[in-house]
């Protein structure tokens, strides 16, 4: 694995691994202050530390910067605005969602315009927070993550891990993060905007960098399964 380079700062006392795995939650608003030079590419050489499945390893990062990035962040919003609709590469939710797992859906969703104080019926302020998505919510640093169209859905799951490493490397250097799923509802458009092959699927994006402590969105807390709700033994 590579070791980081000696400009990397190191977190004053490193986190135990349980207060990252307890700690971690998905920012929304970051400061403008940049990452060091060679830190993304450590936390990604930490990232691809994930077991996979043969050790193949699927997924591609994409560090957008500069015109690439403004031009992909233009082109969604514009297609978000309009309505704009487009097969997905892979599907994500069930379709229906069943009702169990919209309320949970719901939950995480109320959380997070509760906290920015945009009521249920306030489209234009719901709205403006989703296009926030399609901006990377600001962030530093703005990945784009693609997988061979051709590899299974195991893949898929070994990619998650790889993003989950991710996620927690991050954590550990003081940074904050969050998936950005909603970059996958225009595949089509992403491919056509950066140029990229018909042959890479368009996954999810990453926002990445240090938090803004004073944002409501950051204080979002979201609730999980108890164990006795998803572990069922048998004798
Ligand atoms: C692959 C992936 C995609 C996600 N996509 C979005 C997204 O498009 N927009 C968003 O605001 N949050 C997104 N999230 C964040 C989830 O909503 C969040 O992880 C979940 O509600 C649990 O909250 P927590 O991360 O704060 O613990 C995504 C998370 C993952 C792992």
């Amino acid at each position: 694995m590579d070791h980081p380079p000696t400009h990397v700062q190191q977190p004053p006392q490193a986190l135990p691994f349980a207060a990252l795995l307890e700690g971690r939650r998905s920012t929304r608003r970051y400061t403008d202050q940049p990452l060091p030079e060679g830190l993304l590419e450590h936390l990604l050489a930490q990232a691809r530390q994930a077991p996979s499945g043969a050790n193949l390893q699927p997924g591609e990062f994409i560090s957008l910067q500069g015109d690439a990035r403004a031009r992909l962040s233009a082109a969604l919003v514009n297609a978000f605005r309009q309505g704009a609709q487009e097969p997905e590469d892979y599907s994500y939710f069930p379709q229906p969602m069943p009702m169990q797992l919209r309320r949970r859906q719901v939950a995480a969703a109320q959380a997070l315009y509760g906290a920015l104080g945009a009521a249920r019926d306030d489209r234009a302020a719901r709205n403006a927070q989703f296009e926030r998505n399609f901006r990377f919510f600001d962030a530093p640093v703005a990945l784009l993550v693609t997988i061979d169209a051709r590899m299974g859905s195991g893949c898929y799951m070994d990619l998650g891990m790889c993003l989950y490493g991710l996620m927690l490397a991050a954590q550990a250097q003081g940074l904050g993060s969050c998936g950005i799923g909603a970059i996958a509802s225009y595949p089509g458009l992403v491919r056509q905007t950066l140029g990229l092959e018909a042959g890479r699927h368009i996954v999810c994006g990453v926002a990445l960098g240090y938090a803004d402590p004073e944002a409501s969105e950051n204080a979002v807390r979201t609730e999980r399964l108890g164990v006795g709700e998803f572990l069922r033994v048998m004798g």
